[in-house]
């Protein structure tokens, strides 16, 4: 993984999203400003015109008048602010120009002195020795035995430029310093936003194994990081659990596989000791496969356990009708009754199909009838059925047996749990049976329920979904089987 700082990036990106935004609003605004003082000189320009026009008609009605003299304040502005002005002939000869314009003329724009009928025309900026300014030429009206045709005033533009220079200096000035305060903000800023989750990180690693116990300090506030914290929390509680489960694991296996050894141990011993005879060495040997077989069992149904929890067995499902499975199993259960002397009887249904494993069905229908015939003392009764009930089928295994213990109920599905009564059972049995199906049974959706009274028996009973229930529950598999189905 590439080392970046999350918090550089995020500086990056503000201050240069803050730049380009303070960039293009200080280049809008300088514009906005410039054509706003550059129509107020036009304008400006255009009155002075209509003054000069209106002034010189007053000149010219007076019939005796001296060609624009020195007493007319339009035609000789004061000099500050520059104001210039100059009367020229029909052919562009200079006739009259006003006092601050010096021995210079202003320049004569004679693409405006060609025709008349244009009226007013504002030529393009220019500079009068080195001033920058800007200029209107206009036509007089005509006067008997007058010569003046044309005006022209031209107004600096040196306030203009100032204020132009001006801005591009404070924009020049404020964009860097801007985009600094706005670094320094954004790396604040981020700073802040992102400390809690560097608090996040080394509580992260600080949990270890010993101490999965620990947790992430919640936020008092429900945003991103409130949520993720909250999730981590959440995993770390599911890790926890699993790991505890785990360990808690191996020690009941251990267990549960010490007392198997020690006897074949044992037994070994005796068959090997010397002066043994061969009836001794038989029964030792008779025991120990018996340890064996019991530990064989016991390992095959962990693997099973182990197998349904990481979900291993769930691609092999297929629609499974249920009353085949039955059938066989009241078989065995029968076998087991009989040797009892127990009742034992079973009813199933037709039509009565789930989406699962036939191995895995049969494993929990006879752990169930298992246990009902093994904690049902002689002359009791156990029944196995199968019924339907509208878009589920429920499997229900009863018997007239020793029941189980209100506190107890609660413990039977944990693995290698072993009820008091079940303890000092000489019949063998690990405590697997009910995990295994509770496991197997939450593999094909469904839901168990136990009733039960010590001393007058209990009742176990798993619901499915009916298998065309299970595909709509599940698209995936319904997908599955109707491709199956289309394959038959
Ligand atoms: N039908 C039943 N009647 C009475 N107790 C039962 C019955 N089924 C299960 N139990 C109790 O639940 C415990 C766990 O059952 P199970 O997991 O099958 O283990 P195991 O049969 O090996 O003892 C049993 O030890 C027993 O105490
Ligand atoms: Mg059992």
């Amino acid at each position: 993984m590439k080392s970046r700082s999350l918090r550089f990036e995020l500086t990056f990106w503000y201050s240069t999203v803050m730049a380009v935004t303070l960039l293009v609003m200080g280049v809008a605004v300088e514009q906005v400003a410039y054509n706003r003082i550059s129509a107020s000189i036009d304008n400006s320009l255009r009155q002075a015109a209509f003054t000069v026009i209106s002034e010189v008609g007053v000149l010219r009605s007076k019939p005796d008048a001296e060609p624009f003299g020195e007493t007319s304040t339009v035609l000789n502005p004061p000099p500050w602010p520059p104001r210039y002005v100059q009367i020229l002939s029909a052919s562009g000869e200079v006739l009259y120009r006003s006092a601050n314009l010096g021995q210079y003329p202003l320049p004569i724009d004679s693409a405006a002195l060609r025709d008349r009928g244009r009226g007013m025309v504002i030529s393009p900026d220019m500079r009068l020795h080195g001033e920058p300014i800007r200029m209107i030429t206009f036509p007089l009206p005509e006067y008997n035995g007058s010569d003046a045709a044309w005006g022209q005033v031209a107004l600096s533009l040196h306030d203009l430029d100032r204020a132009r220079k001006k801005n591009q200096l404070a924009l020049a000035i404020i964009l860097p310093a801007a985009i600094g305060i706005s670094a320094v903000a954004g790396w604040w800023l981020a700073r802040r936003a992102l400390r809690p989750i560097d608090g996040v990180i080394r509580t992260a690693q600080r949990i270890r194994a010993a101490n999965l116990n620990e947790r992430i300090a919640p936020r008092e506030v429900d945003d991103e990081l409130g949520r993720l914290i909250s999730t981590l929390n959440e995993l770390l509680e599911r890790l926890e659990l699993n790991f505890r489960q785990v360990s808690r694991f191996s020690a009941d296996v251990s267990h549960e596989l010490r007392t198997p050894l020690t006897i074949i141990q044992g037994e070994a011993e005796v068959a090997l000791r010397e002066g043994a005879s061969r009836e001794e060495m038989q029964l030792a040997l008779e025991v120990a496969l018996d340890e064996a077989q019991r530990m064989s069992k016991l390992v095959k149904n962990l693997l099973m356990l182990a197998r349904l929890e990481t979900g291993q067995e769930r691609p092999h499902f297929v629609e499974t009708p249920l009353a085949p499975i039955i059938e066989d199993v009241s078989e065995e259960g029968l076998a087991l009754a009989r040797a009892k002397g127990v009742t034992f009887s079973a009813h199933t249904v037709e039509n009565a199909s789930v989406w699962g494993d036939a191995v895995l069905l049969h494993q929990l229908a006879f752990n169930l009838v298992d246990n009902a015939v093994k904690y049902t003392p002689a002359g009791g009764t156990v029944e196995l059925s199968l019924s339907r009930n509208g878009s589920s089928v429920r499997l229900s295994v009863k018997d007239t047996g020793v029941g189980i213990d209100e506190a107890e109920l609660g413990r039977i599905f944990d693995r290698f749990y072993r009820g008091d009564s079940a303890r000092n059972h000489t019949e063998g049995g690990s405590g697997l049976g009910l995990a295994l199906v509770a496991q197997i049974a939450e593999a094909h959706k469904g839901t168990i329920q136990v009733t039960s009274k010590p001393g007058e028996g209990s009742v176990f009973t798993v619901t499915f979904p009916l298998s065309s229930q299970a595909g709509k529950a599940r698209p995936d598999m319904a997908e599955v089987s109707m491709i199956e189905g289309i394959r038959s």
